[in-house]
């Protein structure tokens, strides 16, 4: 079953949307597989961020994302991942559709509340990085 990478990002989680985000995802009917309160470091943000390395706001974001908690997420379902950025809405939340979470909870591109994977090879590499522990090793479970 498909799976993606939620996460709540630290303006979310000092807003108290925790709940809210929560609850939009399982009453859509996805199910919620892993869930971390976590705060991260700025190398890790940085993996979590590579592929935007060259952006001029990278910076920006990597210090944001480091700023407080956050909660990471493993949610589950049929086409999660593109309906969950559905449910998420557009990333400059100038753009995202009224209904969506940044749409009803974000005015700035900056403070856009949560991440969402883009794509199912995205998810499976964000789940990797953040849930490592969920990662079955192949190798020593023969011996
Ligand atoms: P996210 O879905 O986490 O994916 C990449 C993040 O980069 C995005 O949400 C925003 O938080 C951030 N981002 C994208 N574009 C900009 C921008 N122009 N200025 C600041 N942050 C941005």
């Amino acid at each position: 079953m498909e799976q993606t990478f939620i996460m709540i990002k630290p303006d979310g989680v000092q807003r108290g949307l925790v709940g809210e985000i929560i609850s939009r995802f399982e009453k859509k009917g996805f199910y919620l597989k892993g869930l971390k309160f976590i705060t991260v470091d700025q190398s890790f943000a940085e993996k979590h961020y590579a592929d935007l390395s060259a952006k001029p706001f990278f910076n920006g974001l990597v210090e944001y994302i480091i700023s407080g908690p956050v909660v990471a997420m493993i949610w589950e379902g049929k086409n999660v991942v593109t309906t969950g950025r559905k449910i998420i809405g557009a990333t400059n939340p100038a753009e995202s559709a009224p209904g969506t979470i940044r749409g009803d909870f974000a005015i700035d591109i900056g403070r856009n509340v949560i991440h969402g994977s883009d794509s199912v090879e995205s998810a499976r590499k964000e789940i990797a990085l953040w849930f490592p522990e969920n990662q079955v090793n192949w190798h020593s479970s023969l011996h």
